[in-house]
């Protein structure tokens, strides 16, 4: 919860707003006194977010400003561009807070990956991100304003996972990107960097039997799986002032250092064909199963 609004005059554009981690991240932002655009694909779970940041609060925890929806598939040639544009046009000015929270997974083992699966995991989950970022760091220089621009990336991105090929290289890209804009934007006034989330609890993940719960929590020394708002905390800081000397950062929120591979399948391999297949369309950080081939 936040104790103090430290974004009490931003603007702050979310994408993927309607589900999981964006959704937490906008109420989050809302939270600390941001105005949220709030974009998804599903622009009526992008609504629904905004009614949610809506809803009247106590004194402390007041959602003082306006928020709007904007229905946006981001990985779209010329969408991210006329999305800025649109945002800009609601509030008058372009957003000095950015987080790029849209992603999806196609999971697969390399050998059976097809091109059409491996395009389209790069589609939104790294061109997306580029052409976001491109068009909010245009609008920002171009009004000579700073900025703060989030990407979320995973720890995936760092270990790999087997059946993510096209997963992992996405949020690899991201970080990649996010450093290098980074060095591009420091002059600029305007910061970028990207958060790792490991295992996050999501209303997805809350249908996996307990059981497997139990089999994934023994991996992480914290002993619990992360929650979403473990990752809004950590946004609203990168979005704050607070984080006014972190750019170029990968900040990751796991609850450990991320487990070699080997010790984490160990425990895997013991693991049925259904909890496999349960567990691998949430991209996990260690699995051995193939959801196509075992259901
Ligand atoms: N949940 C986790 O454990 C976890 C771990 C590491 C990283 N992440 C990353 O965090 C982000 C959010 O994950 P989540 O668990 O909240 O997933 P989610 O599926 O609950 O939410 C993703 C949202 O992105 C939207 N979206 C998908 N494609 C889009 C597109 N082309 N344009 C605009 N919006 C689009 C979806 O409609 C959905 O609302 C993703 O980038 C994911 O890779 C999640």
């Amino acid at each position: 919860m936040a104790s103090q609004l430290r974004l009490g005059t931003s603007l702050a554009l979310v994408t993927g707003a309607g589900s999981g981690l964006g959704r937490a991240i906008s109420v989050r932002l809302a939270r600390e006194g941001a105005a949220v655009a709030a974009c998804d694909l599903d622009g009526a779970a992008a609504q629904e977010t905004v009614r949610l940041m809506s809803w009247p609060r106590s004194k402390e925890g007041a959602f003082p400003r306006a928020h709007a929806a904007f229905q946006t598939d981001v990985s779209e040639a010329g969408a991210a561009r006329r999305l800025l544009e649109q945002v800009q046009a609601s509030f008058s000015r372009p957003p000095s807070v950015v987080v790029s929270c849209a992603g999806i997974t196609r999971d697969e083992f390399l050998i059976h990956m097809s091109e059409e699966d491996w395009d389209k995991v790069i589609a939104v989950n790294l061109k997306g991100i580029f052409l976001v970022t491109r068009a909010a760091a245009q609008a920002l220089v171009s009004n000579g304003c700073h900025g703060s621009i989030i990407n979320i990336s995973s720890i995936i991105g760092k270990v790999g996972n087997v059946g993510q090929t096209n997963y992992a290289a996405s949020k690899a890209g991201v970080i990649g990107l996010t450093q290098t804009v980074a060095r591009e934007l420091g002059r600029y006034g305007i910061r970028c960097n990207s958060v790792l989330p490991g295992f996050i609890l999501t209303p997805m993940t809350q249908k996996v039997p307990q059981k497997v719960i139990d089999k994934v929590t023994g991996m992480i020394p914290m002993g619990h799986m992360g929650d979403p708002e473990d990752v809004a905390d950590v946004v609203a800081f990168l979005a704050s002032e607070d984080s006014g000397y972190i750019t170029g950062a990968s900040v990751e929120v796991t609850g450990t250092e991320a487990p070699e591979a080997g010790a984490g399948r160990e425990r895997v391999e013991k693991w049925n064909p259904e909890q496999m297949r349960k567990i691998v369309p949430f991209h996990r950080l260690v699995s051995q199963g193939n959801p196509r081939r075992r259901v």
